[in-house]
């Protein structure tokens, strides 16, 4: 069992950022993952949608021998989270990326906290609803920022166009006097230095990559699940295959990363 793979997906490549810190954080640990290419962007897709593709995929990586799931998306966390935890009760563990983050920020005295993400997540509200539950007392405001995943797709990092978008978004009046910024979208923290630079360094800039694998390290130790093994085979999955994809992977992934095709759809 302890030699099983940690099952990872996301709408596409976004999710690597999520498996790159997993890696880090769990060394010793294999990772079997899926990107729904064939169906990116879930930003802009109806949560059914979501749902549907999210079981086919979970049930792809548990085919795959998968110890645990962890939804490397924010626009699935929002959708399907509640949904795959009842649909695979009794057969895997699931972790989102959202939960994670409320109760790191929990911990925190903030008074405001922003949230930026894909279309889907935004008008979830899940954020509003998750943080006001955990911390009542916290004002949370959010924004739909849809050109920041392809912006960052093309590669425009840390140069004047992606300069001038995030400035634009950031300085929308919502989001006035935020102490810290959630970056609700696995995407975003390829742009975390860039967006605290803008904001001088003065709002704490919350990714979720990190804050995820330390508690999905604390889930598997709870559950003995950790593996001992010393064997390590990772494997990369997408449902529709570019040379593209291969290339954007390597920067989320920050290193070589070799992605087959698994066509799940047909
Ligand atoms: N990585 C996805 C997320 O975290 C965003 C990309 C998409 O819209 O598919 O929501």
């Amino acid at each position: 069992m302890n030699k099983q793979p940690i099952g990872i997906f996301d709408s596409g490549v976004g999710g690597l950022t999520v498996a790159h810190a997993i890696k880090q954080i769990l060394p010793g640990e294999s990772i079997v993952y899926f990107g729904d290419t064939a169906h990116l962007p879930y930003g802009d897709k109806s949560a059914e949608a979501i749902r549907s593709y999210s079981k086919r995929i979970t049930e792809f990586l548990l085919e795959h021998d998968s110890k645990v799931v962890l939804i490397a998306c924010n626009s699935a966390s929002a959708s399907a989270f509640d949904y795959l935890k009842k649909e695979f009760e009794n057969r895997t563990i699931i972790i989102d990326v959202i939960d994670p983050v409320v109760d790191y920020l929990r911990t925190r005295k903030f008074d405001k906290i922003g949230v930026i993400g894909t279309k889907r997540t935004i008008s979830s509200g899940t954020y509003e609803k998750k943080i006001g539950e955990t911390s009542p007392d916290v004002k949370v405001v959010s924004l739909a920022t849809p050109l920041l995943v392809p912006m960052i797709e093309e590669g425009f990092i840390f140069d004047d166009i992606s300069n001038a978008i995030i400035r634009s978004y950031l300085s929308n009046d919502t989001l006035a006097g935020i102490q810290a910024l959630i970056l609700g979208c696995t995407h975003y923290p390829i742009i975390k230095n860039q967006i605290s630079k803008i904001f001088n360094f003065n709002v704490e800039v919350v990714d979720s990559a990190r804050i995820v694998s330390v508690i999905l390290r604390d889930v598997m130790d709870k559950n003995n699940l950790l593996n001992d093994s010393g064997i390590v085979k990772d494997q990369f999955f997408i449902s529709d295959y570019t040379p593209y994809f291969e290339k954007i992977a390597r920067m989320f992934f920050e290193g070589e990363i070799n992605l087959k095709k698994a066509d799940i759809w047909s």
